[in-house]
Order: C-alpha cells, then structure tokens, then sequence
C-alpha cells in the first residue's frame, strides 16, 4: 500500500475516470482505479479510506448495466457518486432513477438547497458540466437532496451519516470551474485526509517494496532507452537495489545527435549504475539496407532490438528481474491494472512472451506528468525530464525510404539545428513534439551561384495532450525563419525547409 490515505475509484466505463483519479492526487491524496466488476474481497484487502464510484455511459435500467458488489456500501469508509455512480449508489439503496428519454449535455448551473460540507465555499449557484441520461428523483432513506440543477431536481445529494455523497454533474472536468474544490471538500473536510502523498514519499515507499519484492540476493536488469519512462524506473530501481541492477542501452544508430553521450554521462557519470552499452549500429543499418515499407523498417528494428537485448541480457548469468517503465494510462487501457502483463513495450520495441525473468513496474501507478515530478525529486538533468517523446525505432521513422549512414548523419544535424532553435526561443515546453523529417526528395535550389539537386528537411511540431491527437504548432514566423536560415547555411545538403501543418489525425505524428 502507497499510503494510509487511499481512494478506491470504482471505474464503472465512465469516460472521464483517469481525470477523476489525477484530481484526486492533484489534492496529494493517492488513489488507484479498479474495473466495477472488481471481487469485493480485493478491494477491502486495497484498505481504502474512501470510496469515489465514476461516471459511466450505461443506464442503471440496461440489461447489463455495471453494478457493483453491494458489500461495498458496508465498508463503513466515505462514498462519492459521480453521475452514473450516484445514479448506482441511489438504487441500490433504496432510491428512484427516472429514464430520461433526452440527454443532459453540457453546462448548466447548480443551485445549492441545503447546507453541506461537500459544497461549501462555492456560493448560491455555481456552474457546472452535466452528461448524463438518468436522474435520481428520489433519494434514498437517510440522504437528503442538496441543490438542483436548471433541468435536474436532484443535482447533488448527502448522506452526513454514512458519508455518502453523489453529483449528478462532473466535479472532475475544467468546465466544472470549482470542480476541484468539491473534490477538496470530499477529501479533506468529509475524509478528514490530509493530502500527505508526495513523490518525496511514494520514492520512499516504492523503494521498499522494490527491496521486498526483488529479495537481498535478487537481479534485475532494465532496457534503458534515455526517455524519461526507463531513466527514472532505472534510476529507481538502482536507488533500491545498487549494483544488483545492470541496465542495457542498446545504440541502434537510430538516436539523436548526443542522445547516447547524455545517457552515458547520465546513468555511468553522473549515478554510477552499472550500466551495458551495446554499439549495435552496424548491425541495425546492415539489416535496414534496401527496405523503404515503412511497416516492415519497424518490423526489423524491433525484433532485432529484441535479439538484442536477450543476448546482452544473457551475457549477466542468473538476472531474476526485468524493469518496465510502464505507466498507469497503459495498465488501465490494456485492462490489467493488477496482473503483471508483459506489454509490448513501444521503447524497447516489444519483448518476447517467454521471458524467464519476473517483471517489475515501479511506475505502473503514475501519469506522465507524476513521473516527470519524480524524475526532478530523483535529481534526473532537466534535458531528460522534459525531453520530448521519442519512438523507439528512432530515426528510421524520420528518413522517409531507406535508412542510409549518409541521410542518418544529416537528420542529425537538422534536428539538433531545429531543437536548438526551439529551445532559444524558449518553446520547447509548449510543444509535445518537434522534430526534423527527412523526405525521400530531392529538389533544384540554387546555391552560391550554382544550380544544386539537394535535400528537403520537413520540421513536424505538434502539441498534444496523449500523442492520440495534435495540433500543429504555431510557431511565429522569426522563430521558422531562423530554423530555415540555419538548415539552408549550416547544412549544405539541404537547399529546401517545409512545415508541416497537419493535425492528427488524419496527419500520424510520425512520418512512417
Ligand atoms: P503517431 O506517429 O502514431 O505517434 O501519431 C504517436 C506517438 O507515439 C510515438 N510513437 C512511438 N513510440 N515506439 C514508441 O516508443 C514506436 O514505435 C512509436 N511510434 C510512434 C510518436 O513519437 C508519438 O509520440
């Protein structure tokens, strides 16, 4: 257990259940999220200190509604029902849902009856983001109805006694403005938690679980790849198990200009972990000549990375465990929020089913943005902490066509040129991802006097919440004009730049 202070969120499929979990530690108190169907047993055993039930797209009238097991009511430990959570929590005990016949969508604004701690501090009327089908119109025998909406007669209702609590509308949303504030009151006023879950603690705890699990004699071994997932599971493990943790850092030759100095600097300089790294350049480019399908170039980096890896891993004797970077969204999507899966891992380009080794995912309850925290409180260098996302077939998804020694060594260079220049013009945070591509063209230009046949560098840049959809980056016209200027002067190769202004989709981030 992370923390004596737990909220359990029972996912019934609403579409926001990860955002109620990150406000919920944004108020520093940890929470896991666990399916509806999840046995009653598990759950106790999870110790919650509070319960919050999520929205979900089900009526509490369809045939295969989720519903939860009914034990849970007699936890005894504070319950939040949001939307359809409240629509559950109202019939099963004992009040009415009405079956809309039309949706509610959308804002509205809520107008407070009765006193209550769940929301205080809000004023009369406050606005709030209604999604919803079902209503209660009843409450159940000891809650009483505590304010209204414009079209909902029951909008929030309480339960002082149990500490029941349910919201028709969406507390966890930035429509709903004061939406963390209900949240806040739920969890400190009505749980009485004092929001002590802190990256400072969740190092110390995860260390000594890691300690626990990997035993005094135990190994482990992790595919370090320099992105900030692996460093910090790397640097976490190395905190707990020192030399007994060897990590492998494969150069495919796919990588940015510096990208493998930082990490030897990083990893062997800067926090002496014992720490393999694998010139395997000659071997990737070997097994790249001639293709251009764009499928098939990934196809052959990733499962050579994968030979790779195994062989380096094989040349340790007796390792007993392998760390992932994995983190929480990629848990709760694939559905295993407790088994230990072994997903095929983007960064180290998927690794075999049959491993011998057990798994460890020390971020396996953290979002992006926790792990980035924790890669500051670990003392991580800024560059790795906020270095934009990178694939793990690296450079070769940016040469469009065939991965050549040549047209790798000039994407290099341009993209050092344009993350220079993001960078001084201090845009590199604003952006999910920049980075330069090399088109399969070749164009005329002219170039001191003469005619030339040279290279086109494309510059992608996006903003994006998840990578799942981007928008193109507006970037101001001086910032594109230096990028330009630079790639023409320094690169004399490149006689052309162009922006690629399109979102996703339909436009992939990538290229290939
Ligand atoms: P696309 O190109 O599909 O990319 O829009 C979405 C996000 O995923 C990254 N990406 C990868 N990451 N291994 C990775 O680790 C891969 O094979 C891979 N392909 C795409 C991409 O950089 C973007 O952030």
């Amino acid at each position: 257990m992370l923390s004596s202070e737990k909220v359990v969120i029972v996912d019934f499929g609403g579409q926001y259940t990860q955002l109620i979990a990150r406000r919920v530690r944004e108020h520093k108190v940890y929470c896991e999220i666990v399916p509806y169907n999840t046995p009653y047993e598990k759950i106790e055993a999870a110790g919650p200190g509070a319960l919050i039930f999520s929205g979900g797209s089900a009526s509490v009238y369809a045939e295969d509604a989720p519903r939860c097991d009914a034990r849970l009511y007699e936890l005894g430990i504070p319950l939040l029902g949001i939307c359809y959570g409240m629509q559950v929590m109202a019939q099963d005990l004992g009040g009415d849902v009405l079956r809309a016949r039309n949706q509610e969508y959308g804002k509205t604004y809520i107008h407070i009856k009765k006193n209550n701690s769940l929301l205080s501090g809000l004023g009369n009327r406050f606005t709030a983001w209604m999604s919803h089908g079902d209503y209660v119109t009843r409450v159940p025998e000891g809650f009483e109805a505590i304010a209204e909406s414009d079209n909902t007669p029951i909008a929030a209702m309480a339960d002082r006694q149990r500490g029941f609590y349910g919201l028709q509308f969406h507390p966890e949303v930035i429509h709903t403005p004061q939406g963390q504030q209900i949240l806040g009151n739920f969890l400190f006023r009505l749980c009485k938690f004092s929001g002590n879950w802190t990256m400072e603690n969740f190092i110390e705890t995860s260390i000594a679980e890691i300690q626990e699990e990997v035993g005094p004699e135990g190994k482990a071994v992790c595919g370090l790849s320099g992105g900030i997932d692996s460093s910090v599971a790397a640097v976490l493990l190395h905190r707990a198990l020192g030399d007994r943790l060897t990590c492998i850092f494969v150069d495919h030759g796919l990588l940015r200009k510096g990208e493998k100095e930082q990490v030897l600097e990083t990893f062997q300089g800067q926090f002496h972990m014992n720490l393999v790294a694998v010139d395997a350049r000659e071997e990737f480019l070997q097994r790249l000549q001639g293709g251009t399908d764009p499928e098939e170039k990934r196809k052959v980096i990733g499962n050579h990375f994968i030979r790779v890896f195994e062989r380096e891993a094989e040349r340790l004797g007796r390792v007993d465990f392998l760390v992932q970077g994995t983190l929480y969204p990629d848990v709760i999507e694939s559905g295993t929020a407790t088994a230990a899966v072994i997903k095929s891992h983007h960064n180290v380009g998927g690794l075999p089913a049959d491993m011998k080794f057990s798994l460890i995912e020390p971020l396996k309850y953290l979002f992006k943005d926790e792990v980035r925290k924790l890669a500051a409180e670990l003392a991580l260098p800024e560059e790795i902490v906020w270095r934009h996302p990178f694939p793990g077939p690296g450079l070769a998804v940016r040469v469009i066509g065939e991965v050549t020694p040549e047209k790798l060594a000039l994407l290099q260079e341009a993209d050092a040129i344009v993350i220079d220049e993001i960078k001084k013009a201090g845009l590199y945070r604003e952006i999910w991802q920049a980075f330069a591509v090399l088109p399969d063209i070749l164009s005329v230009g002219v170039k001191g006097d003469c005619r030339m046949y040279g290279h086109t560098i494309v510059l992608r840049a996006v903003t994006s919440q998840d990578g799942m959809t981007a928008d193109w980056y507006p970037f101001p016209y001086e910032v594109l004009e230096r990028i330009s200027n630079r790639l023409v002067n320094d690169l004399p190769q490149v006689n052309r730049f162009v922006y690629d202004l399109t979102t996703k989709p339909p436009g992939t981030i990538e290229w290939e």
